[in-house]
């Protein structure tokens, strides 16, 4: 939460002139949690005065939905020229990230993207480079950081209780509701996600990197697709009017999500994006498992695995230090004694409600150490978006950036190239069947302690 006297001071000085934003990439991410909820939270400080999309007829939906009064454009430079705004929002597909990246740091504005900064190595090489020359600040959306139990795990891995830390075991399971969403639309094509080493786990390794508190030197990694795209006996178009919904277990009704319609289905005649596409496409051409091993320029080693098909979400970490070990789990239905289904569970985890009405709830640590006795850590779980994590970066990017930031949340490129770097060099490891080392990809060199 943001200091209530540091952000006076700063709202005094904004309210005489507010932040003039645009953004580019209008679907969900880019119309809800970076638009509506911007302009509903932090209109004191900031007012769009610009959107961008390919799409006119979700531009059009979108502006209405968000509720401003600006222009819209369907060309970038054009916003860019005739607005003069101070910061470009970046929500489009993971692969055009960059272009609007460098287009925005040579327009001379601090442009803020969201993860992953991009996907290929040549890509982020052009980011590096616009960033250096235009001498303006670029911020990586990563939320995962500021929610309430990874910033406890990181707090006590600053209190060293178990030790040195020399490995880590993480494993995350996406369920056959959320897990199954990445292959009915673009996030299936590696040519624009870069496949969920990428997409999905630059969260994952930059909590990682930020844990562990050092940069990835090696990757080695497997990968299958085994379970979504060509592995089905039957397939269809999209799931409306498809001939196989009564025994398609993962026939999802797109006509009973109004957003969905509104943003998706009533504009597929302008771009042909159809957000309910079959998930059992041949084109799909990511893995659905992954597993991947790292090591740490201080040594450590991480054994991570991604699974898309699980019957529930949540993940498990633990740290193995020289004097013991902490264990941390999130969402492991049984735990909870869950009462929600999988479904509801997804869509509160989309969510942006604040949760203050809701029951009080709790995530769980473990401390034990070697030779000694266990101790359990009850850490309070917030339930907006991303455990809380959605509202804290916001506060941060939008009231106040210089507020005090003890425990390195904010992030910069080097942290979003640090994460994409080990999820292209085990796309690479997985293609080529050898370990990757980091410093192949990038010129940026590994530090022992993260810069
Ligand atoms: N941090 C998080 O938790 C989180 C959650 C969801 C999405 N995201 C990220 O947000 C971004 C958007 O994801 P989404 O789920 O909203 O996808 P989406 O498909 O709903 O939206 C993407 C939008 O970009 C537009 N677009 C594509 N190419 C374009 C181009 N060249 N020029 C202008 N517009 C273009 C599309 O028309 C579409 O409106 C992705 O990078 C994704 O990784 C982050």
């Amino acid at each position: 939460m943001a200091n209530p006297m540091t952000s006076l001071m700063a709202k005094s000085s904004i309210l005489a002139k507010k932040k003039r934003l645009v953004l580019v990439g209008t679907g969900i991410r880019g119309s809800t949690f970076w638009g509506k909820r911007v302009v509903g939270q932090y209109s004191d400080y900031v007012e769009f005065v610009g959107l961008c999309d390919i799409n006119p007829g979700r531009l059009e939906f979108v502006k209405k939905y968000m509720g401003v009064d600006c222009p819209t454009f369907t060309d970038f430079d054009e916003m860019m020229k005739k607005t003069s705004p101070d910061m470009l929002i970046v929500t489009t597909v993971d692969a055009t990230h960059h272009q609007f990246i460098v287009k925005g740091l040579k327009y001379g504005v601090e442009v803020l993207t969201e993860k992953p900064l991009t996907t290929d190595e040549d890509k982020c090489a052009e980011i590096l480079k616009a960033e250096k020359e235009s001498g303006k600040k670029l911020i990586v959306g990563f939320n995962y950081r500021y929610a309430t139990l990874p910033t406890k795990l990181k707090e006590l891995l600053i209190s060293n209780e178990i030790g040195k830390v020399t490995s880590v075991d993480f494993h995350w399971y996406l369920n056959v509701y959320h897990g199954a969403d990445y292959f009915r639309r673009w996030h299936g094509l590696r040519g624009k996600g870069g496949t969920l080493l990428v997409h999905k786990a630059t969260h994952h390794f930059d909590l990682l990197n930020w844990f562990i508190d050092s940069d990835p030197v090696e990757v080695f990694a497997y990968g299958g697709l085994e379970h979504y795209g060509k592995n089905n006996a039957f397939r269809g178009e999209k799931c409306r009017g498809c001939a196989h919904r009564d025994k398609c277990k993962f026939f999802w009704d797109i006509t009973q999500d109004q957003m969905a319609m509104d943003l998706y289905a009533a504009n597929e005649n302008y771009d042909g994006y159809i957000r309910d596409n079959c998930l059992w496409r041949n084109e799909i051409d990511i893995y659905d498992k992954m597993a991947v091993q790292i090591k740490y320029a201080n040594d450590v080693q991480v054994s991570y695995s991604l699974t898309t098909y699980s019957p529930y979400e949540g993940w498990r970490i633990a740290f193995n230090g020289l004097n013991g070990r902490l264990d941390s789990w999130l969402d492991i239905p049984w735990r909870r004694e869950e009462k929600l289904t999988q479904a509801e569970l997804h869509a509160q985890e989309m969510s942006q409600e604040d949760d203050s009405d809701s029951t009080p709830d709790y995530d769980e640590a473990v401390i034990m150490k070697n030779f000694g006795d266990y101790k359990k850590i009850q850490i309070h779980a917030a339930k907006g978006g991303h455990g809380g994590g959605d509202k804290l970066l916001q506060d941060r990017i939008f009231v106040d950036q210089n507020m005090p930031d003890p425990m390195r949340h904010a992030a910069g490129t080097r942290d979003g190239v640090m994460s994409i770097m080990i999820g292209i060099a085990a796309r690479k490891s997985i293609e080529e069947q050898r370990p990757v080392r980091i410093e192949e990809l990038t010129s940026l060199k590994p530090s022992v302690k993260r810069l």
